[in-house]
Formats: C-alpha cells, sequence, structure tokens
C-alpha cells in the first residue's frame, strides 16, 4: 500500500459515493469532497457527503458544494431509483451538525490541487472538473493524476452505451479526456468485478460501528436494486474502486487507450469510445481492466466499518 496519498474526492453521493468517501478517509489524505448533481439533486449529494464525514467522525474535511447540473443545463433524470429519492437508500440520516464551507467547488478543486501534489478522484458527473478548466485552463499541468469512475470499455447502464457519470454530462466528460491528464479510468468493465451484497450487509452489521450500520442499511437499498432490475445478488461498487486505484493500484489491471466521449450519436450519445485497434490513436487515458475483487471489497468493508482506523 502507498503512502497516504493526498486526494480531492469529487463525488454525487450516492450509496457508492459514501462507501468511497469512507475508503478515503481510511487510506488516503483526504483534504477536500467537492459535491456535484448526479443521483440526486445538488441539496441532496452536498448533505449526504456532511452525513458521511459526520458519521465517520471526520468533520474536520470540507465539503464545497458544486454544479447543480450538466454543462448544458438538461438535467434529464437522476439515479434516484437506484440510490433512493434523497441518494442514501432511504435511510434516515442523523441531524446535520456541519454545513458545506463553501459553494464554489470550482475554487475548491483548483485551491485543494494548489500544491501539485493532489490526486483529484472523481466518481460523479465531471461538470465541476470541466468548469474548473475553464476557469483555469492550466489546472492540468498542477494535478499529477486524474481517477475517475466512469465510461466503459463495454457495455453501459443507463444505454446501451453509456455510463451514468459520462450520460449525465457527455459535454463536460469530452471536456476532461481532451485536456491531457493523467487520466485512469475506473469504467463499468472493471467495477462491476468488484460487488458487495448480502455476505458484506453481515459483516457490516456484525461490526456494529455507526458508519457499518448506516452503510448495511444502504447497502440493502442498493443491492436490492441490482437483484430486481439484473437478478445479481450482489452489486457493483463503482466508486470505490477509484479511490483504491490510487491507494493499491497493484490491485487492478489497466491498459492505455485513446478513448473519445461521444456527445452526439442518437443511440451513443455519453459513450467512451476506446480504441483498442492495433493503429489505434495515441493513448490519452489508462484503462482500468482486471481488479482483484475479494482484496477489493475486504479494504471497503474494513474502511466502511472504521473509517478513521482507529481501531488499528
Ligand atoms: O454508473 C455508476 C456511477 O453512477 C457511480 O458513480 C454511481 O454513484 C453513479 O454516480
Ligand atoms: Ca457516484
Amino acid at each position: 500500500m502507498t503512502d497516504r496519498p493526498r486526494i480531492v474526492l469529487d463525488c454525487d453521493p450516492g450509496v457508492d459515493d459514501t462507501f468511497a468517501i469512507f475508503t478515503a478517509l481510511r487510506y488516503c489524505d483526504l483534504v477536500a469532497i467537492t459535491s456535484v448533481a448526479g443521483n440526486v439533486g445538488l441539496n441532496h449529494t452536498t448533505r449526504n457527503a456532511l452525513v458521511a464525514l459526520q458519521l465517520a467522525g471526520a468533520e474536520h474535511v470540507p465539503v464545497h458544494q458544486g454544479a447543480a447540473g450538466p454543462l448544458n443545463g438538461e438535467v434529464i433524470e437522476d439515479a434516484s431509483h437506484v440510490h433512493g429519492a434523497a441518494g442514501l437508500g432511504g435511510v434516515t440520516p442523523p441531524e446535520l451538525t456541519i454545513a458545506p464551507a463553501s459553494d464554489d467547488a470550482v475554487g475548491a478543486l483548483l485551491d485543494a490541487t494548489a500544491d501539485g501534489d493532489t490526486v483529484v478522484v472523481a466518481v460523479g458527473p465531471l461538470t465541476n472538473l470541466a468548469l474548473a478548466l475553464e476557469r483555469d485552463p492550466t489546472w492540468v499541468h498542477r494535478v499529477p493524476r486524474l481517477v475517475i469512475m466512469g465510461g466503459s470499455l463495454d457495455a453501459g447502464n443507463v444505454t446501451a452505451a453509456a455510463e451514468f457519470n459520462i450520460w449525465a454530462d457527455p459535454e463536460a466528460a469530452a471536456r476532461v479526456f481532451q485536456a491531457g491528464f493523467d487520466l485512469t479510468m475506473a469504467g463499468l468493465n472493471l467495477t462491476h468485478q468488484v460487488r458487495m451484497g448480502p455476505p458484506e450487509t453481515v459483516r457490516l452489521r456484525d461490526a456494529g460501528s455507526p458508519t457499518a450500520i448506516f452503510a448495511a442499511d444502504a447497502l440493502d437499498f442498493y443491492a436490492d436494486y441490482s437483484r430486481r432490475e439484473y437478478g445479481i445478488e450482489k452489486t457493483a461498487m463503482h466508486d470505490p474502486c477509484a479511490v483504491l486505484e490510487v491507494v493499491r493500484p497493484d490491485l487492478f489491471a489497466r491498459e492505455p487507450m485513446h478513448v473519445v466521449v461521444e456527445t452526439q450519436g442518437t443511440h451513443t450519445r455519453g459513450m467512451t469510445l476506446c480504441d483498442r485497434r492495433l493503429n489505434a490513436e495515441s493513448a490519452n487515458a489508462s484503462v482500468m481492466t482486471a481488479a482483484d475483487g475479494e482484496a477489493a471489497v475486504d479494504l471497503i468493508v474494513a474502511a466502511t466499518i472504521d473509517p478513521l482506523g482507529v481501531s488499528g
């Protein structure tokens, strides 16, 4: 495991985002969270980030509120059918004692990465990142790495071609993929190899910590969607994969590829088209292809039980 990498997490909590926050707290130096609309509306995604931090006892981590919708302004639909109307799997959150640090997620992303040593992990629609590039086109040179949960090497989940984070704001995603980041993509092809369900909710409930109990209840709802929709007991834990790629890169395989985001196609808008031809264009991304799912799940469960690692 690398030293605790400094990261800033851009997210749209979201049940799997919540697990990603616990994973980041446990294994990273999480300098800030920026929120974006996606799974549910911005008020809920921002509140849910605060809930995760408060439950974990990590109130010191600032949350900066970001974009309420995609660059082109058209919020087509959210993922509340997957994550629950308020984004936490129908679980009633505790009364909040903390509030957002600002409503300037773009400024927070630029400030958090000013030292040139902070990795950006983005696990929601990429609107905040595209706006940061617009405000400061030189930003890309101060971000050592960008790891996203988004896209897919094969099937989508919103459409046959498009994964939700990219589909929700294809114009933003296209700008991010074209910007020149050292970009690693944890797509659905990868995250579907890291799955949690009833066995993990038992482990969490047996542990009994506040974050574990809350997460187990949220996971029950989230996994139930996977069971109903796909007939699969265990559901993909998309967002923690992006955090773990920074912490334990050895758990994953990846291939350099040229990736473009389709912003026009009738049937393919939001697709991440990964070029695997022998004469492909030069790579602009490292596309993750394989995961040690069992090891990843153990790390996610341990972090969810004890996000601050106080129990050693
Ligand atoms: O397609 C999965 C992604 O969309 C995850 O980040 C999930 O939280 C949703 O945002
Ligand atoms: Ca997400």
